[in-house]
């Protein structure tokens, strides 16, 4: 309505995450969405878009909005407690993205495991293993990266950080590739039906897991901590494990194989002086992939939260239910917030640093996150110092929420 009467073009003909155009070269289609104004409605999406930094910081720490998935007016029907199978005790009973109270508890208690130093020991249990993929690839003139290598790394930290036996490691593997589409709000009821039944083989063995554990003495993973942390908290229970477990799944898979590719492409796109500079330490690499993100503007959607009850929201009236997203990567070219936006400079400025969100749900997992990237990439530049792209990688339309490639064919150029 606001459109006709300003004459403005309907705002799917501005912006439109899913169109080839975009997929292409987001930068235009992001700014011109930011210039429409701070909240946005978006008919296709049957959403609101906040598209300026300071309202989204203010959303992130003052969480006005519920993160639980159920609150959405287009979610399955939230079932009764007493028929909830071990899926929806994960996705409702959720302890991280669920109710703020037992939110804070758990990443009060939790916040130890997630620790530096603890990033530092994962780190010794990870490296063995991306040396490994990387003696299994050899010297190929030309190889996949996203296949060959970034496919198995999200795999590999997350079996490393929580303690999962190597027995169950076959099992759990295509588990963790397809969980996140659990929480995908555009799949089908069949595709939700799979991923429910993936979720569901997860928690059975990651119950083995803990029972097995238990039984056991004390080991230096995750899964110890979090036993210890359960004894010594009454409010932090089993189920909290098993939802937190998921939740890094749920987080970590799907995020790190974006980030991979992004990584990549973004070093070898641009000037080589810059690929040093990033990998001269795990901090330098910190600061380096904030300017990689900005650079390549991977994200479609943002990030969702739903509306609790019907109430008024930077002056606009919301109904229960409905969608808010926010895109702070709407900001990343636009000169306001940086200063020569075209530039790739791994050295630039970020304050604030909102790769990994910010407040109450800053991401458990950024130090992990940024380790494994940091420890695969040197790897690789190590072992192909002269690695090129063999091809602009063709960009895949399937994926709902992050721009990423259908395969990223990399030249060694080894002699
Ligand atoms: C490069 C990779 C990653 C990026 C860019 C990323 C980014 C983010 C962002 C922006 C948020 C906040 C989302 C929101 O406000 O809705 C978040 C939350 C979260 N991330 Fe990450 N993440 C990454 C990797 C990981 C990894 C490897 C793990 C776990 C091992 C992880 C676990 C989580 C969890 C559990 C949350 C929810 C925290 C909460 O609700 O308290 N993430 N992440």
């Amino acid at each position: 309505m606001a459109e006709a009467a300003q004459n403005l073009p309907p705002i799917q003909d501005i912006f439109d995450p899913n169109s080839r155009a975009y997929m292409e070269n987001p930068v235009p289609q992001c700014l011109a969405l930011a210039e429409r104004g701070p909240i946005v409605w978006y008919e296709p999406w049957q959403a609101w878009i906040v598209t300026r930094m300071e309202d989204i910081m203010r959303c992130w720490k003052e969480e006005p909005l519920s993160s639980d998935f159920y609150d959405w007016e287009f979610a399955p029907p939230r079932p009764p407690e007493d028929e909830w199978s071990n899926f929806e005790r994960a996705m409702i009973g959720h302890s991280l993205l669920a109710e703020q109270d037992h939110h804070r508890l758990v990443r009060r208690v939790t916040a130890p495991a997630f620790s530096r130093n603890v990033v530092d020991a994962i780190q010794s249990k990870i490296e063995p293993e991306v040396k490994k993929l990387f003696d299994e690839l050899g010297t190929p003139e030309v190889f996949d990266y996203k296949q060959e290598i970034a496919f198995h790394i999200p795999f590999i930290s997350i079996t490393r950080m929580v303690g999962i036996p190597e027995k169950y490691w076959p099992e759990i593997k295509q588990v963790i590739l397809t969980f996140t589409e659990a929480w995908n709000p555009t799949i089908s009821d069949e595709q939700r039906e799979a991923a429910r039944q993936d979720s569901n083989r997860a928690i059975d063995i990651i119950k083995k897991v803990i029972d097995e554990r238990r039984a056991a003495p004390e080991q230096d993973d995750f899964l110890s901590t979090l036993l210890r942390i359960e004894q010594e908290n009454e409010k932090f229970e089993e189920g909290d494990i098993i939802t937190l477990i998921l939740a890094l799944i749920g987080a970590g898979a799907d995020t790190t194989l974006v980030a991979q590719q992004w990584s990549v492409y973004a070093l070898l796109k641009n000037d080589r002086a810059q690929i040093a500079k990033a990998l001269a330490s795990p901090d330098a690499f910190s600061n380096a992939f904030c300017e990689i993100n900005r650079w390549g503007v991977s994200s479609k959607m943002g990030f969702a939260r739903y509306a609790p009850r019907d109430m008024e929201f930077m002056g606009e009236q919301l109904r229960k239910g409905v969608m808010v997203l926010m895109m702070p990567h709407l900001k990343d070219y636009n000169p306001q917030y940086y200063e020569d936006p075209e530039t790739f400079d791994v050295e630039r400025t970020f304050n604030p640093d909102v790769m990994f969100g910010y407040g109450p749900r800053y991401c458990i997992g950024a130090a992990l996150a940024k380790r494994q990237l940091f420890l695969t990439l040197s790897e690789l530049f190590t072992r192909f110092p002269n690695v090129e792209l063999a091809e602009e990688p063709e960009r895949d339309e399937t994926d709902h929420n992050a721009v990423v490639f259908k395969r990223l064919l990399l030249k060694t150029n080894i002699q």
